[in-house]
């Protein structure tokens, strides 16, 4: 039997060569992505907080009915990404977007870890906007004013104990709540019409660490792949994508990410047959 990290040497020379070909490219990653860094995904069974599965808290009636929960919740996952660094996914990422000016990253994660690996790899050089991570479902490290609609960058610990310490905004004095996408809601317009011209004028889209279970976040690579991209997939596990791709590759992001997408991939990279 094979080995998780086994991966086939052929089918992994032609998608390096299409990844490192085309000028036009979108990459669509998801919780999987940052799963190496310590960062739960959400369908795993670590994905449970206190017994809530995250289709229970992340709903705007949940933060009505009880945003202490709500913020708690939200609070623990900004404390856990906070602890956590980008791993060699999110790096090989990071260098191949900033390498790739016709190239978009397309993210359903709302940690920073993409951003973080971009600063990294762009070093003293600032970040070109087309090489910015396109936050589909918004930012666990932005707050949004349930009163003004003001949006603020927020680092800081946000521990809520009760309805005392709920946090509030400084300019009208209303409720804040997390910058994110909840179920039921639409995403922000500007990140999927940029998605989605990415995917349909991309050559080849690469998705990563997601389970494509969520619309129209998914669509990204079923509209690139419709509209001709070569598609690839890099997941342990089977999703509704799969069936389309071209190549699959089922290691982990943070293994295969740096053999597929580095000029010069790390030695130890993923074992392959005959190596
Ligand atoms: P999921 O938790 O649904 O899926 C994570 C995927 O990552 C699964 O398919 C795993 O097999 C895969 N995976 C696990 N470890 C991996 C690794 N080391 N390398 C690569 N893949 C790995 O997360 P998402 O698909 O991101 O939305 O979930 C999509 C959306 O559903 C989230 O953005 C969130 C959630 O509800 C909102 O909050 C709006």
């Amino acid at each position: 039997m094979r080995e998780p990290d086994e991966v086939d040497r052929t089918a992994l020379q032609e998608a390096r060569e299409r990844l490192r070909s085309a000028d036009r490219a979108v990459a669509l990653t998801g919780a999987g992505v940052s799963a190496a860094s310590g960062v739960p995904t959400f369908r795993g069974e670590e994905g449970l907080w206190r017994d809530y599965r995250p289709e229970e808290l992340a709903t705007p009636d949940a933060f009505t009915e009880d945003p202490v929960t709500v913020w708690q919740w939200y609070g623990w996952r900004r404390r856990t990404v906070a602890d956590r660094d980008p791993n060699e996914g999110h790096g090989a990422l990071a260098r191949w977007t900033l390498r790739r000016p016709g190239g978009r990253l397309v993210t359903q994660n709302v940690d920073d870890l993409h951003q973080r690996a971009l600063r990294a790899a762009a070093g003293a050089d600032p970040i070109p906007d087309h090489a910015r991570a396109v936050e589909l479902h918004g930012s666990l490290f932005r707050t949004l004013c349930t009163g003004c609609g003001r949006r603020r960058e927020s680092r800081e610990r946000i521990d809520v104990s009760g309805d005392d310490d709920l946090p509030l905004c400084g300019e009208c004095g209303e409720l804040l709540r997390p910058d994110v996408v909840w179920f039921g809601e639409s995403l922000p317009g500007d990140a999927l019409d940029a998605a989605m011209e990415a995917a349909r004028r991309a050559e080849v889209c690469l998705v990563a660490g997601t389970s494509a279970a969520v619309q129209p976040a998914a669509s990204v690579a079923s509209v690139a792949a419709d509209a001709g991209a070569v598609l690839i997939e890099v997941n342990p596990e089977p999703t509704p994508l799969t069936g389309r791709a071209d190549g699959v590759f089922r290691s982990g992001a943070e293994t295969i990410l740096p053999a597929l997408l580095d000029d010069d991939p790390p030695p130890d990279g993923p074992r392959v047959p005959g190596s």
